[in-house]
Parts: structure tokens; sequence; C-alpha cells
């Protein structure tokens, strides 16, 4: 069963999202037991999940801050995967005038948090002699976004950069690490914003549950062959 994720501790950041959510229910249908993070403690998914029979823990923290980071890396044991998913989209013009402040904080929520979490993740991962990363980042950071402000467009861009410097650092230990570009995706993070179908080739956004299932796989032992790739789960916006 190489898709299987039976035995598996998989960590997932924004675990209380669109994509989290539904990340945390395939990568438990095939299996795992979750360790997931949020601002909040998403009460009806976790219950949802040990209904179901799924272990879950939850811990709540702002993935910009270094010291909680590292305390629950360093608290919760053995880890095979790390879905760093977490993220923030103003979506603001850079002529408004506080646009340097969100600057701010759309780095540290989307770059600095990430980093935050694969620097424990790589390290441990190293010492247990294996292990998964998988970086959310978005296809803004490819081409630029439909509509995404210049603040996520270089944080999704640098983040492709991280994905093949921790995967050079990683592969020969053991450790991989890729990243999932989504495109639109009908998430509380685009509500409100209109997208052309005609800009997509598919023609429509995805939902949550498509960029979902593309992570878990790269989670799995099916994809141990995949190494500082970015998977590209945008409908066709953007054909490597
Ligand atoms: N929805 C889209 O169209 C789309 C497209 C491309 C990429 N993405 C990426 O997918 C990932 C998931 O986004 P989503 O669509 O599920 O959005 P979402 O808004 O539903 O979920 C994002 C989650 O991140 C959490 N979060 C935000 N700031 C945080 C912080 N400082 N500390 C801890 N948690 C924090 C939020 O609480 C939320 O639960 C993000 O990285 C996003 O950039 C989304």
């Amino acid at each position: 069963m190489p898709f299987s994720l039976a035995g598996k501790t998989i960590v997932i950041t924004g675990a209380a999202g669109g994509v989290g959510s539904e990340t945390a229910r395939a990568c438990a249908e095939l299996g795992a037991e979750l360790v997931l993070t949020d601002l909040v403690e998403p009460d009806a998914l976790i219950n949802e999940l040990r209904e179901k029979g799924t272990k879950v823990r939850f811990s709540a923290f702002d993935v910009r801050d270094r010291g909680s980071v590292e305390a629950f890396m360093s608290n919760i044991g053995h880890v095979d995967a790390l879905v760093a998913n977490a993220g923030y989209c103003p979506w603001d013009d850079w002529n408004d005038p506080d646009w340097d402040d969100v600057f701010q904080t759309t780095i540290g929520i989307n770059a600095m948090g990430v980093v935050n979490f694969v620097r424990p993740g790589l390290e441990k991962m190293i010492k247990q002699g294996a292990g998964r990363i998988v970086i959310v980042s978005s296809v803004a950071g490819r081409m630029g976004g439909l509509k995404a402000s210049p603040h996520y467009v270089i944080a999704k861009a640098g983040l492709h950069g991280l994905v093949k410097w921790l995967a050079r650092r990683g592969a020969s230990r053991g450790v991989l690490v890729n990243a999932v570009a989504p495109g639109a995706t009908a998430t509380n993070m685009v509500q409100g914003q209109v997208f052309s179908e005609a800009s997509i080739p598919l023609g429509r956004q995805a939902n949550p549950r498509e960029i979902a299932l593309p992570i878990a796989f790269l989670c799995s032992d099916a994809a141990s062959y995949i190494c500082g790739t970015i998977l590209d789960v945008n409908g066709g916006v953007y054909m490597n």
C-alpha cells in the first residue's frame, strides 16, 4: 500500500483553514496520526477526526513565534512528515498607506513562519534518518499570481527557493522536501475575490481536497523518488 500513511505521524500547520483541514482529513483517511496547529483550535474538525478513530493532538500558537514553534517541535516526538501550510494573503494595493506594515506581516507569516518550522523539522528528521517536508506555496510564486499583491508573491516565490535549499541538505540524509503550488482554491482566503475562469485552463477554482490529496501523496512512500519538486496543483495556470 505505497499510498498509505498508516503508522506515520504528520504535523500540519494552518490546520483550521480550508486546505489544512482537508489535508488533515485526507491524511487521516490514509491512516496517519495527526499533530495539528493553528491560531485557534478547530474543535469540530478534531472531534470529527477522533470520532473516526484518528489520533489527534493540537497546539495553538502563532507560526511567527519562533520560541513556541521550537518548543512544539521538540515536544512532539517522532515526526514522519511536516506540512507547512499556514498562510496569509491580504488582497490589498501596494499604494495603500499601511502596505509596508502589511508587507512585514505577510512575509512574517508566509516566509518566516515556514522557516520557524522547517529549521527544527529538518534537524529532527536528519537525526531520525528519514522524513518528509511539504511546503504549501502558491502559483503566485510561480508566475506572479492572478490577483495577489507583491508581498504574497515575494513570500511564496521565496519558498520555492527554500524548497531547493532544504531538499539539497535533506536528500542524502533521507529527508525529502517538496512543495505544492495551488492556484485559486475555494477557502476563506479567497472569499469575496472573483477569478476569471478564462485565466484557468481547467476553467474553475480547486476545491481544497484537490490540494490536500497531492499533499498527502508527497507524505507517502509512493513519493519516495520526488525531491526538490514544486508540484503544480493549479488547474494548468502554470505549466512547468
Ligand atoms: N486558497 C487559495 O486560493 C490558495 C492559493 C494558493 C496557495 N494557497 C495557500 O494554501 C495555504 C492554506 O490556505 P487556505 O486557502 O487554506 O486559507 P485559509 O485562510 O482557509 O487557512 C489558512 C490558515 O492559516 C492560519 N494562519 C494564518 N496566520 C497564522 C499565523 N500567524 N499563525 C498560525 N496560523 C496562521 C489561519 O488561522 C488559517 O487557519 C496557505 O499557505 C495559502 O497561501 C491558498
